[in-house]
Parts: C-alpha cells; sequence; structure tokens
C-alpha cells in the first residue's frame, strides 16, 4: 500500500517526524516522492492511519494512492480518474460531497469535476463540488465539508510525465488543535508562543516512548507538557524559575488532566511542577532519573539592543543548563532543544559576510545574516553530540533543509528570532 503524507509547513521537520515515528517500516527503495508539499512512501505492512494522524504534529493529511498514469493523453487519464473516483465513492448515498487538491502541475479540474457530477447524476446520486480559491484544499475546508465522511477529496500529484490519484484518508484536527491551545487558562502570548504542533514534533523526534520520565526544565506555561501528557507521557515534571510561570503551568494542566476528552486516567498519571533554576536541577530531581529532555529555553528579550551581550547571556544560560542536565538525565537520555537564531538585517550594499543560511536580499535593499549560538563545541566539551534525526539518503535530497551543525530551523517568514532544533545526546 502506497500512502501519501501532505506536509506542513517546514517540510524537513515533517519528513524528519514521520521518519523517527514509523523509524524501521520506511526504507530507501520504498519513498516514492518527496517535495515541499508531499512525501509518498510505500508500505509492506499495514499501518493504523487515523492513529498515525493524531500522532503526527507535521502532516496535515494522509492518504493512499490508487493510481498512477501517465499524463500524455490527458484526456483518457481523465476519463480514467472518473471511473476510478466513481468506485471511491460510499454506497447507498443520495448526496455526496467531493473536491480536489492538486499538487505539482496543472490539470483541467473543472471538466473532470463536471464528468463526475454528469456520472453521479445518471446514477442518481446528487453531488456537490467543493472548491476553494488555492489548488489544494485546506484541512479545515476538508473537514468542514465533511468531505472525509459524505464524499471523498482526490489528490492529484503531478510528476514529471505522471499523474498519481489519490484518496485523503485523515486529516490533521485542527478543532482540537485550538481548544487545546485556545481553551487553556493561560497563554503566555506576550512571551512568542510556542506552536503546539512543534511541540508534538520535538517530542516525536526525541524518538523515546510515552513510559519514559519527561521533563521540560523551561515550562513557562506548559505547552510541551501538554502535548506530552495529550501523547500518553504519564512520568512529567516541569521546572520553571518563575513562580508565576510555575502557578501557569499547574492551571493549564489541571484544566487539561480534569477534561474528559483526555484519555489517561489521572491516577496513572504523575505531574511535577517546581520552581527551580535550571543551574539547580539536581537538587529537585533524583540523578540519572530522567529519560528525555524536551524544551524551548529563554529565548532572549523581544527587542535586542545589543546582541553581542545578549548572546553571551543566552550562551551561558545554555552551557549551564546542559551542565545540569548531564546531571539528572540517564546516560542514554536525549534532549531536543531550541535554540535561538537572530536574524540581522543590513543594507545589501554594505560587505558585510553573509553565512551559509544567509537569505537572499528580500526587497533587493537589505539582506539577512543568521546569528546562532555558537556553544557546540564547549558542549561537546562537557559531554554532549549532536543528532541529525534522518537518514543519510534523505539528507541528500534537496528538499531537505538542514544546517551544516546538523540542526533544522523553524521560522515563519520575517521572524526576527528564528527556532534552532537541535538533538542531543551523550558522548
Ligand atoms: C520561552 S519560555 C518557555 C515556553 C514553554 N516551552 C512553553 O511551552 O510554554 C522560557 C521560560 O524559561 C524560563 N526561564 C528563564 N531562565 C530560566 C532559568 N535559569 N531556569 C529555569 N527557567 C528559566 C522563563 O521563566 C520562561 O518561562
Amino acid at each position: 500500500m502506497t500512502y501519501f503524507f501532505i506536509l506542513g509547513n517546514n517540510p524537513t521537520l515533517s519528513i524528519a517526524e514521520i521518519v523517527c515515528v514509523l523509524s524501521a517500516k520506511i526504507k530507501k527503495q520504498n519513498i516514492k516522492v518527496i517535495s515541499q508539499d508531499v512525501f509518498i512512501v510505500e508500505f509492506n505492512k499495514k499501518i493504523d492511519i487515523s492513529l498515525l494522524q493524531k500522532q503526527l504534529g507535521g502532516t496535515i493529511k494522509i492518504g493512499k494512492i490508487i493510481s498512477t498514469r501517465n499524463i500524455d493523453d490527458i484526456k483518457r487519464v481523465e476519463q480514467s480518474l472518473v471511473k476510478q473516483i466513481l468506485l471511491l465513492f460510499p454506497l447507498n448515498v443520495k448526496k455526496v460531497f467531493f473536491g480536489f487538491s492538486i499538487y505539482g502541475g496543472r490539470v483541467d479540474i473543472k471538466a473532470l469535476a463536471l464528468a463526475i457530477k454528469e456520472k453521479l447524476k445518471q446514477q442518481g446520486i446528487a453531488s456537490r463540488w467543493v472548491v476553494s480559491k488555492e489548488s489544494v484544499l485546506s484541512s479545515v475546508v476538508v473537514q468542514k465539508n465533511k468531505l472525509l465522511e459524505q464524499g471523498a477529496e482526490f489528490t492529484l500529484f503531478i510528476k514529471k510525465d505522471k499523474v498519481l490519484l489519490g484518496k485523503t484518508l485523515t486529516c490533521q484536527e485542527f478543532e482540537k488543535y485550538s481548544f487545546y491551545d485556545f481553551s487553556r487558562p493561560y497563554r503566555a502570548i506576550e512571551k512568542g508562543m510556542m506552536p503546539p504542533k512543534l511541540a508534538k514534533m520535538m517530542i516525536n523526534l526525541s524518538g523515546t516512548d510515552s513510559a519514559s520520565v519527561f521533563l521540560d526544565p523551561f515550562c513557562g506555561s506548559g505547552t510541551i507538557l501538554q502535548q506530552a501528557i495529550l501523547m500518553g507521557y504519564e512520568n512529567v515534571i516541569g521546572v520553571d524559575v518563575d513562580e508565576h510561570a510555575v502557578s501557569r503551568t499547574q492551571k493549564n494542566l489541571e484544566w487539561l488532566t480534569k477534561n474528559e476528552e483526555l484519555r489517561i486516567k489521572n491516577e496513572e498519571l504523575s505531574v511535577k511542577i517546581q520552581k527551580c533554576d535550571v543551574k539547580n536541577l539536581d537538587k529537585k530531581i533524583p540523578p540519572q532519573s530522567v529519560d528525555t529532555i524536551i524544551t524551548e529555553p529563554y529565548l532572549g528579550p523581544l527587542k535586542i539592543r545589543n546582541l553581542k551581550a545578549e548572546i553571551k547571556i543566552l550562551s551561558d544560560l545554555y552551557i549551564n543548563a546542559f551542565k545540569s542536565f548531564k546531571k539528572v538525565l540517564k546516560p542514554d537520555g536525549r534532549v531536543v532543544i531550541i535554540f535561538p537564531v537572530f536574524s540581522v538585517s543590513f543594507p545589501s550594499s554594505s560587505h558585510l559576510p553573509l553565512s551559509s543560511l544567509g537569505r537572499s536580499p528580500r526587497d533587493g535593499r537589505t539582506k539577512n545574516k543568521l546569528h546562532f549560538l555558537l556553544i557546540l563545541d564547549t558542549l561537546k566539551k562537557i559531554g554532549w553530540q549532536t543528532q541529525i534525526p534522518l537518514p543519510q539518503y534523505l539528507l541528500d535530497n534537496p528538499v531537505i533543509k538542514t544546517t551544516s551543525r546538523r540542526s533544522i530551523i523553524y521560522s515563519r517568514p520575517d521572524q526576527k528570532i528564528l527556532r534552532e532544533i537541535l538533538i542531543f545526546t551523550r558522548t
């Protein structure tokens, strides 16, 4: 069975997450398509797609590939798609809804949709063709129009001279994500909220299972801990130096665990939230007792006056944190962490050197230089090494964007502080 994964806005991270979650099930020879939008893989074993969709934070839709055709005779392709599509609709329905998402090229979708409507009409089935301004339907459109329950979303992937026809099976539950994000008592908007989907991806990148002891030593308002609990982790610890953050996290997690939608029984769940400076973790947490640390530490002030001084302060904070992690983490434990990357623009006429990740001019007048925390050598000396969560054959693919220091950048356009995601293990 060949499945497609429609990727979120950071394809590298989305693919890394899929590979980590499915690990042994993905082989180089079974990968059919990798693009900015989609990852198509053939599996030898059956996969529980709805479970997988719930597990993944960076995949918007999952579906199966039904057929592959040559595109040279588009008329014949359309006819065969009509036939295929009719076979896919649920039986004994009076009205169906359908829509298309097209990736990698153009197809005359109107002709195709009208042909399907006509064929359905001949069989006594009314239908509605769901359209959107974009060439792809968002997961919101798919779910709001009940395409998966009372019809179908078809995906066409155009790849050189071939067209792959797919049917969407599941979509990311956007309503659940917003419910858990917006309905909780505290959201720290002013501090640059961590997106819950990113928290989930980071947890998945750790490759640890839910039986492990989980720590966020900069827990803020508890976004990462919340995701960990939702993903079934039963032993979670949160630490923050700020007592308000501690109480916000406590209230958010209390709200979460009292929510009836949460499947974990409360008796099984151990949540400890404590006020503590990261330097002193070992005063609150037993030595070598933690399996996984997933965290977004303090990323610096929103307005930076002296970048050099700020980078120094942050470098010290992060180095001290890693010294502390070494005391409480098990020897085979993992750290998935965000480092800040500062994007500083300067006039393109000036002769400042661009880093390897420097961006091209945005408006022809400015260029951006990225400033990283240059502490990896120090961390190596104290026993930490970075890991990249992707096999070599994927690293060679042009869609996959990693830095030379084996990290992945997560950012939105024009952000001044970018997030660099790094995975560490002990040397
Ligand atoms: C970016 S926020 C974390 C957001 C959090 N990941 C979340 O999901 O809500 C950073 C947090 O680090 C905390 N912090 C800063 N310095 C610290 C230190 N030395 N030890 C522990 N926590 C610290 C701040 O109080 C703040 O709540």
